[in-house]
C-alpha cells in the first residue's frame, strides 16, 4: 500500500515508518517539523532501507494537503501529527483543539476528496480518565481532564460519526498506553526539546547527567510501592501495532478500536531500578507530592488487540530501558 503518515518525523511516527518500509509499503511523510527534525527521515531510510517521500507541511494548511493526496496516490493514512504535552494544553487550550481537532477535519476532509478511505489515528490511554477498574477495556467509559485528552476524545467522536456518515471508511483508533523505548539500533528515539513531561525521558536525562535528580510525584498511592503504576510499552512494538492494523483496513469498515499496551504496570521506582541497570549508574530521586490529574494505576486489557490484530507487545522493560539509554547516549556525541 501507499501510506501517508502525518507526524511522521516525530517519535512513534518515525519508528511506524521504519516497520512499513520493512513491510513492503511505500510512504509518503507529511511533517512541519514543528516537534521534530528532517534528519529522521534520513535514518528512517537507513532503518528501513528505502527512502519515503518527505513533505514539510502542516496538517491545518489545506492548500499544501490538497496538493500531496493530488501528487500521490495514497491507500491510507496513519495519522500521528499533532500536539501532545498535558501541562502545555492547559496553558494553551486554542492551540491544542486548533492543530489536533481542526488539523484532523482537514485532513478528514481532503482524505474524501481524494476517495481515501482508510485511516488509522493515535489515541490516548487518556481518554479513559481515571478509570472505575484496572486492567482497561476498550468499553469503559470515557472521560478526560484535560484539552490534550479532550482534542483526543473529540478527534474519536468526529472519527465515529463520520463512519456513520460515510459506512464505506475503514477507521482504527489505536489507544496507546505509555510510548517508551527506541529503535535498537540508537538511530531514532525520543529526545524532547526543553523539561521532559514524561517519566522515561527525565530518568534517561539524569542518567545522562543533564539533569541532577528524578522528582518521583507521589508515594502514597494505593500501589505496590506507591508511587504510580502505568502500561510502558516499547515504541517498536507500538510500531508494529500500526502494521497490524493497516492489514486490518483490508477488509474492514467501520470503526475498530484497540488499547496498545503490554497488560503490565510497572511503578516508578520499578522504572528507576530497571534503568539502574541498564545504565550501570544510580539514579538519584527525591519524593515530591502528587503532581496534579495524576491517577494511580493504568495498564491495558490487550485480548482485544490480541485477537483481533494478532499482535502482543513482546519486549519487557529492561529492553525499553536499554534501548533508551543507547539512544541517550547516541545524543551525547
Ligand atoms: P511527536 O511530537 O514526537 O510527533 C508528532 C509529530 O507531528 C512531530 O514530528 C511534529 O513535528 C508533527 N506535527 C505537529 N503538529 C503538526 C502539524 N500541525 N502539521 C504537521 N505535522 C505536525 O509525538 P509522538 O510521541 O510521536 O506522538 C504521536 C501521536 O501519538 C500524537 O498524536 C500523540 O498525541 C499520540 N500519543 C502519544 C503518546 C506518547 O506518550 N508519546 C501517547 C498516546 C498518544
Ligand atoms: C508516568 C508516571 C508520574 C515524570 C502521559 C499523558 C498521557 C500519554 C502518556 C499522550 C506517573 C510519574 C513522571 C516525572 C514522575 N501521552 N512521573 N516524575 O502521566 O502516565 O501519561 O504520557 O497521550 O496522555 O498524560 O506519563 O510519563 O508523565 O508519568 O514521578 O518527572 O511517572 O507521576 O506516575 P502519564 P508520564
Amino acid at each position: 500500500m501507499k501510506v501517508l503518515v502525518t507526524g511522521g518525523a516525530g517519535y512513534i511516527g518515525s519508528h511506524t515508518c521504519v516497520e512499513l518500509l520493512h513491510a513492503g509499503h511505500d510512504i509518503v511523510i507529511v511533517d512541519d517539523l514543528s516537534n521534530s527534525t528532517a534528519d529522521v527521515v534520513e535514518r528512517v531510510t537507513t532503518l528501513g532501507g528505502r527512502a519515503p517521500v518527505f513533505i514539510e507541511a502542516d496538517i491545518r494548511d489545506r492548500a499544501a494537503m490538497e496538493q500531496v493526496f493530488a501528487a500521490h496516490a495514497v491507500d491510507a493514512v496513519i495519522h500521528f501529527a499533532g500536539l501532545k504535552a498535558v501541562g502545555e494544553s492547559v496553558a494553551q487550550p486554542l492551540r491544542y483543539y486548533d492543530v489536533n481537532v481542526h488539523g484532523s477535519i482537514v485532513l478528514l476532509e481532503t482524505m474524501a476528496r481524494h476517495n481515501v478511505r482508510k485511516i488509522i489515528f493515535s489515541s490516548s490511554a487518556t481518554v479513559y480518565g481515571d478509570p472505575d477498574t484496572v486492567p482497561i477495556r476498550e468499553e469503559s467509559a470515557l472521560r478526560t481532564t484535560n484539552p490534550y485528552g479532550a482534542s483526543k476524545l473529540m478527534v474519536e467522536n468526529i472519527m465515529r460519526d463520520h463512519a456513520k456518515a460515510a459506512p464505506d471508511w475503514g477507521i482504527v483508533l489505536l489507544r496507546y498506553f505509555n510510548p517508551v523505548g527506541a529503535h535498537e539500533s540508537g538511530l531514532i528515539g525520543e529526545d524532547p526539546r526543553g523539561i521532559p513531561n514524561n517519566l522515561m525521558p527525565f530518568i534517561a536525562q539524569v542518567a545522562e547527567g543533564r539533569r541532577e535528580r528524578l522528582s518521583v510525584f507521589g508515594d502514597d498511592y494505593p500501589t505496590t510501592d506507591g508511587t504510580g503504576m502505568r502500561d510502558y510499552i516499547h515504541v517498536v512494538d507500538l510500531a508494529i501495532g500500526h502494521v497490524k492494523a493497516l492489514n486490518k483496513l483490508d477488509d474492514n469498515h467501520g470503526v475498530l478500536t484497540y488499547n496498545l499496551g503490554t497488560g503490565a504496570a510497572s511503578s516508578v521506582l520499578d522504572m528507576v531500578r530497571a534503568f539502574e541497570r541498564a545504565c550501570g549508574k544510580t539514579i538519584p530521586y527525591k519524593i515530591e507530592p502528587r503532581r496534579a490529574g495524576d491517577i494511580a494505576v493504568c495498564y491495558a486489557a490487550t485480548d482485544v488487540a490480541e485477537r483481533e490484530l494478532g499482535w502482543k507487545a513482546q519486549r519487557n522493560i529492561e529492553q525499553m530501558c536499554a534501548d533508551t539509554w543507547r539512544y541517550q547516549r547516541s545524543l551525547i556525541r
